[in-house]
This record gives C-alpha cells, sequence and structure tokens, in this order.
C-alpha cells in the first residue's frame, strides 16, 4: 500500500510541491518576459528568487526527513502553467494581457497555500517541528505574492485593461 499512513501523505504533499516549484522556476522568467507594466515583471522577477528559496526549503525538508525528492510530476502545475503559456501567446492588447497574467500567477498562488496549508498542518500533527516552520515560511511567502498581486490589479492594471479598448 503506497499511502499506508498520514506519514506517507504528507511525503506524497511534499513532492507534489516539490515538482509545482521546480516547474515554475521555469515559467514565471517567461511571465515577467511577457508582462508589460515593469511592476508585474518586478513582482515576477521577485517572485522567482523566492521560488528559488522555496525549492531550497524543501530540499532541507527532505533532508530531514530522510526521504529522496523524486516523486511523479504536479500534474495540476502542469496545466496552470500550460494555461499560463497558452495566455502568453495570445494575440491580446499589453493590459489586457497584464490582467491575464496576474490572474493566471494568482490561480499558481492559491493552489500552492492549499498545498503549503495542507502540508504544514500534517507536519505539525506528525511532530515534524522544523518542517512546519519551513512549510510555514513558505505559507506566509505565497501569500504575501498573492496579497501583492491583488495590489497589482487594483492599482491600475484592470482599469487599463478595462479601457484598453477604448484607446
Ligand atoms: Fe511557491
Amino acid at each position: 500500500m503506497k499511502l499506508a499512513s498520514l506519514d506517507d501523505l504528507f511525503l506524497h504533499e511534499l513532492r507534489d510541491l516539490y515538482s509545482a516549484e521546480r516547474q515554475l522556476t521555469r515559467a514565471l522568467p517567461k511571465m515577467a518576459k511577457a508582462a508589460n507594466s515593469p511592476k508585474l515583471k518586478q513582482a515576477f522577477e521577485d517572485h522567482l528568487k523566492e521560488t528559488e528559496g522555496q525549492v531550497e526549503r524543501l530540499e532541507q525538508i527532505f533532508d530531514l526527513l530522510g526521504k529522496s525528492s523524486r516523486g511523479p510530476a504536479c500534474k495540476a502545475m502542469e496545466g496552470l502553467v500550460e494555461e499560463g503559456s497558452e495566455l502568453i501567446k495570445e494575440d491580446a492588447a499589453a493590459d489586457v494581457k497584464d490582467a491575464a497574467l496576474i490572474g493566471a500567477a494568482q490561480r499558481v498562488e492559491h493552489y500552492e497555500i492549499a498545498g503549503y496549508g495542507t502540508a504544514r498542518t500534517y507536519a505539525e500533527m506528525l511532530g515534524h517541528a522544523e518542517a512546519a516552520r519551513l512549510l510555514e515560511e513558505t505559507l506566509a511567502e505565497e501569500k504575501t505574492a498573492d496579497d501583492k498581486l491583488t495590489d497589482l490589479a487594483m492599482s491600475g492594471i484592470n482599469q487599463r485593461a478595462e479601457h484598453a479598448a477604448a484607446d
């Protein structure tokens, strides 16, 4: 039985997150390149650096547990990244594309927030205090990244998208 215990499920969640984050480190540079607003570009570049740190945190956790990070590819992130790259290729007004990129990035953040919240709770229940602390750190970063995207959308990008057709 592959998932016989909460320990097994915890490891399964961690490997899923690890695959998701590694996929993101390849997707975020493309999103930064596609962004029109310098602030949005910067936000994607900043989150890339954070994401690299998040990959390292997960590697620390695998070390702590004495387990390998190898697991199946995260299919949800594959789908989210695929939708993102379709958006990037779309023939769209620059401001409308920015609004769309924010929507795509927030889908990713929400997926990650769910995953990290779950993994952090399992870590606490299983008595892996250090792993729980590391997961909580990343969870806080993901929430901040999501809030920052909302701020960018609300402080001009959505409005410029709304008026794009009138220009
Ligand atoms: Fe992340």
